[in-house]
């Protein structure tokens, strides 16, 4: 028998009882009641509840904007970034009526650029194809660009009170603890374990918004994933987690593969005024649309490219090959790198920064390169906010000429 199974027939049994294996999920495998449970969460989350600016007004709009925000980054930098949105877009008529680069732009900062590129698809979809109203089932949500299972659940929930069941990490947490399950989360049996426990929670209440919504406030605010504070949480009593003393152990997770380094060459141009050449990405993949001085992977011809410290012949010879392809001489010798490290979810990235000022003929004759969907800009550097750029280019820039307004930039 496997620990896991030992884990969930055990718990709650008789010594000496037989240990049988449960092999379905679903209301059986909570540890009381599901209507109980769901009372004493709602009971709590009445009195516990934050009061965040995206409870206020329940529209489909709102819970959707913050919704996707929260998945994002924490709660506290979502309140900044929803009130700049909502006062910009109040409405998803005016999102949709915006650019993309006007919404990449408020979007700078929180990552996943393609949410963001969604987020503004998806506005167009519901005014062209829903004549502005948002669909009211967790399906006709779903077909909404970057709406899946999480958001679809959410808005479905929140804003129009199916009985849909919202799963993210504070849930799984939460449920995983409450029944001592050590099924890893992030495989599908995990997935689908936490589903049926939700959906068990939300369809025992008349209020499966104030049931999902509390799940994620309880794994916020009391169940955390470090020193909890189980004498605060209503479900202590059912709790197997913390009836074994042992909360923290849950949730499972399965091994993540290792990231993949890679290491970008970049030129930063710089003309006389102390404009800055930005190129916009092509829309797909990483940091899709987004702005950044012209740069390209360098063949990875040292084993482990983040690793390594110095700046190589190959990366040389990228930053040559940016400045040719842009119609400009390369200098003779090159100043050291400033090299910027950032690690995303998937990716180790390395940038290999030179900074090329620009006489002013060279920079009146550069243009974009001649690949379709590139464009091309001098812009001022306080006028960067105004277009998209990643957290990591913002970095790079700071690392090469300095802090926005410093007099390192020329
Ligand atoms: N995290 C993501 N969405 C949330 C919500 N609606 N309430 C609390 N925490 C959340």
């Amino acid at each position: 028998m496997t620990h896991r199974s030992r884990t969930k027939s055990s718990a709650g049994a008789a010594p000496g009882a037989p240990l049988v294996a449960k092999t379905t999920m679903g209301a059986s495998t909570l540890p009381d009641d599901a209507a109980l449970l769901a009372a004493q969460l709602s009971r709590w989350f009445a009195g516990a509840a934050r009061d965040l600016p995206w409870r206020h007004d329940r529209t489909p709009y709102r819970v959707w904007l913050s919704e996707v925000m929260l998945q994002q980054t924490r709660v506290a930098v979502v309140v900044d970034y929803f009130a700049r949105f909502t006062a910009r877009f109040p409405d998803v008529g005016a999102l949709a009526a915006a650019s993309e680069d006007d919404v990449l732009g408020l979007w700078s900062g929180l990552g996943y650029y393609s949410r963001g590129r969604n987020l503004h698809k998806a506005a167009r979809v519901v005014v062209d194809e829903h004549g502005g109203r948002f669909p009211s089932t967790r399906d006709g949500l779903r077909a909404l660009p970057g709406v899946g299972d999480y958001t679809s659940a959410a808005i479905a929930s929140l804003a129009f009170g199916e009985s849909a069941a919202v799963v993210d990490g504070n849930v799984h947490r939460v449920l995983m603890r409450l029944c001592a399950d050590d099924t890893a989360i992030d495989t599908p049996a995990g997935q689908r374990a936490t589903t049926a426990r939700a959906t068990a929670l939300v369809t025992a209440t008349s209020s499966p918004a104030t049931v999902n919504e509390g799940l994620m406030e309880l794994g916020a605010l009391v169940c955390a994933p470090r020193a909890p504070s189980c004498g605060a949480c209503p479900w202590r009593r059912s709790c197997r987690a913390h009836d074994a003393g042992a909360p923290e152990d849950y949730p499972v997770k399965a091994r993540r593969p290792a990231r993949r380094a890679l290491r970008v060459a970049a030129v930063v141009l710089v003309d006389e005024a102390g404009h800055l050449w930005l190129e916009r990405r092509a829309s797909r993949g990483l940091f899709g649309g987004l702005w950044e001085p012209p740069g390209t992977v360098v063949p990875d011809d040292a084993g482990d490219a983040a690793a390594t410290a110095a700046t190589t012949e190959a990366t040389t010879e990228a930053w040559r090959g940016l400045l040719v392809a842009r119609g400009l001489t390369a200098p003779s010798t090159w100043p050291p790198a400033v090299v910027v490290q950032r690690t995303l979810t998937h990716r180790d990235l390395r940038f290999d920064v030179v900074v090329v000022p620009l006489p002013a003929d060279a920079a009146r004759a550069l243009r974009p390169l001649d690949s379709g969907e590139l464009d091309g800009r001098w812009l001022a550097r306080g006028a960067l906010g105004a277009v998209g750029t990643s957290t990591a280019v913002r970095a790079v820039l700071e690392a090469a000429l300095g802090p926005p307004g410093s007099p390192r930039l020329l």
